[in-house]
């Protein structure tokens, strides 16, 4: 297994021990949380890179792992960064689409997509932009063909605990034979809504900087400590490059990570479930799934197609309505313009078959029909959003964009 990691990895004379640049103390509640949560046994002192965010833990793992020329197998659409980093390690990206509208798995696609160069699988679940959590079943036939044919997997898990619906996110290193030859990465970011814009209330985010730390009050943008968890040898490639790129993640703000990884396990539950909280100071939490239901509801209620339902992450994907002419773009540009609110165009997550010059139209396909909303963001915004949009409304009661 060694043999697949990178000449970058490989070249570097001495691989890096992994007391060095982090706080020890987070591996060690990583490795509790992976074992409670997945049945992994990590160990604390080899098998974790602490990082800058997922973004640098995936880009490092990339880079330990692809050479020039490797192919590497991610589906589509898909989050946007992965296929730079693809690009930069010299490796060769290979989708496979997923199919609308439920973005189900075909697996016959999937194994064709497999070579005799394919060193990786890239696997994000929950997922961006459609809100998809893999099952069981897709999960085997992921690690049956990682098994068969010998590859890899660098999974995306940053909306492990974001799940709808009873819906519970699976790691796909936790299958038979999976953990010796995946690397997990993930982060504080969704978790403890310390992405990349500010959100909630400003006093909250005061105390949040003096008292260091209550994970729900900690809403400022980019506290970027992710971390990549993977079999010793890889682990520590990954360490190795992560000292070059960014030498260490910010010392303090790996102290407040660990404080938010050891919040109660009732914290991680909230983010799923939904109602009437059952603990103390719940009110401070995310009620996703009850933003999620709101936003369904909505965004159907005045005309778009919503054939899927997120199960997971904080995304709607949602299908433009069916007699809409315009493209995603187009649609996006006066959503802002005409309603005040934004969404984000389908095309951008999309990689296969992308043919730019039915970019509008009717006659465009699938890919130009998808806008995605974010649906974290607090209930009196999204109750503005939905007001914003209620004053365009038709005589059918449909949104009316000219
Ligand atoms: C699927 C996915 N992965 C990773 C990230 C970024 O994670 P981080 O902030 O930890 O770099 C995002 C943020 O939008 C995301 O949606």
């Amino acid at each position: 297994m060694e043999k697949k990691l990178s000449s970058v990895a490989k070249t570097t004379p001495k691989l890096l021990k992994c007391n060095a640049r982090h706080v020890q103390g987070i591996c060690d509640q990583l490795a509790k949380l992976v074992k409670e949560m997945y049945s992994l046994d990590v160990d604390p002192l080899t098998d974790i890179a602490i990082c800058c965010g997922q973004t640098e833990a995936f880009a490092a793992a990339v880079f330990a792992i692809i050479d020039r020329g490797d192919e590497v197998v991610l589906f589509d659409p898909s989050y946007e960064t992965y296929e730079a980093c693809i690009a930069m390690a010299g490796g060769v990206p290979v989708y496979v689409a997923l199919d609308p509208p439920n973005w189900t798995l075909d697996a016959d696609k999937f194994m064709k997509s497999i070579s005799g160069r394919t060193k990786a699988i890239i696997l994000n679940s929950p997922h961006n932009p459609t809100g998809k959590v893999f099952s069981r079943d897709e999960l085997e036939i992921i690690a049956g063909a990682c098994c068969t044919r010998d590859c890899l997997a660098i999974t995306d898990e940053v909306y492990e605990h974001i799940t709808f619906d009873k819906e519970k996110h699976i790691s796909l290193a936790s299958l038979p034979g999976m953990q010796e030859r995946t690397v997990i990465t993930s982060s504080l970011s969704k978790t403890f809504s310390v992405t990349g814009q500010m959100t909630g209330d400003g006093l909250l985010h005061l105390v949040a900087i003096y008292c260091a730390i209550l994970p729900s009050f900690c809403r400022l943008s980019g506290w970027r400590v992710g971390w990549a968890i993977a079999p010793a040898f890889i682990a520590s490639a990954i360490r190795n490059i992560h000292v070059k790129i960014t030498d260490s993640a910010p010392a303090p703000f790996q102290e407040a990570a660990l404080a938010a990884l050891t919040s109660p396990s009732e914290y991680f539950e909230s983010l799923r479930s939904v109602g009437p909280k059952k603990f103390l100071f719940a009110w401070f939490y995310e009620e996703y799934e009850f933003k999620r239901d709101y936003i369904v509801e909505l965004l159907a209620g005045i005309g778009f197609q919503i054939c899927f339902k997120p199960q997971g992450s904080f995304f709607l994907f949602a299908e433009l309505p069916e007699n809409c002419l315009l493209s995603d773009v187009e649609y996006v540009k006066e959503l802002i313009k005409q309603a005040g609110v934004v969404a984000v165009p389908g095309c951008g997550f999309f990689h296969t078959n992308l043919s730019l010059e039915k970019s509008s139209q009717v006659d465009c396909g699938y890919q130009r029909r998808y806008i995605r909303f974010a649906f974290c963001k607090s209930n009196a915004t999204l109750a503005a959003a939905a007001q914003k949009l209620g004053k365009l409304l038709g005589a059918s009661g449909h949104l009316m964009l000219n």
